[in-house]
């Protein structure tokens, strides 16, 4: 396993939808491997494979941060079919926004379909901050980031703070202890 570097906004990778995984060989199995080790490191609760640069449709999951390694979750060219129109407003982080937290509204109960690292393709429910986890993991596969869910106005607050931080060098990943 390899701890990768977390690619920051604004890179274009993470502007660009993601491409289907499909057949699970072992590029993969060790991207997987590596992702798992990285979200972990980092610590966060999901890693899309455009944020280590991958412009593949695979996420992770894992809601305790490493603590449980079994609540992992591998989401392999997921889809959310079902968002409830009941929504919860939450603080997010994203790894590729150091120090940047804002709220946002997510369905609070979503069906949710991907295929796992055994290749078994499944369809379930998720809901609360599972399911918030997973809206920001595929929203990144398509190419979004979180700061799309927010009003225009604290958009552009945001990305100008960013640009300040970019041109002060202080638009760096979290050194990983
Ligand atoms: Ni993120």
């Amino acid at each position: 396993m390899a701890i990768l570097p977390i690619v920051l906004f604004p890179d274009p990778v993470l502007l660009e939808p993601t491409k289907p995984v499909g057949e699970i060989d072992d590029e993969i199995r060790q991207l997987v491997s590596d992702m798992e080790e990285t979200m972990y490191a980092a610590p966060g609760v999901g890693l899309a494979a455009n944020q280590v640069g991958v412009g593949k449709r695979l996420c992770l999951v894992n809601v305790t941060a490493g603590d449980d390694p079994s609540q992992l979750m591998v989401l392999i060219d997921p889809v959310i079919h079902e968002r409830s129109s009941q929504t919860e407003v939450g603080e997010e982080g994203c790894l590729s926004f150091p120090d940047v937290l804002i709220d946002v509204h997510r369905s609070l109960t979503i069906e949710v379909e991907a295929t796992d690292l055994e290749g078994n393709r499944r369809r379930w429910t998720e809901e609360g901050f599972t399911a918030r986890v997973i809206q920001h993991e595929v929203e990144h596969l398509d190419g979004k980031v979180f700061i799309g869910n927010i009003s225009p106005l604290k958009r552009e607050m945001i990305k100008r703070k960013i640009k300040k931080r970019i041109e002060a060098g202080d638009w760096e990943s979290a050194p990983v202890s």
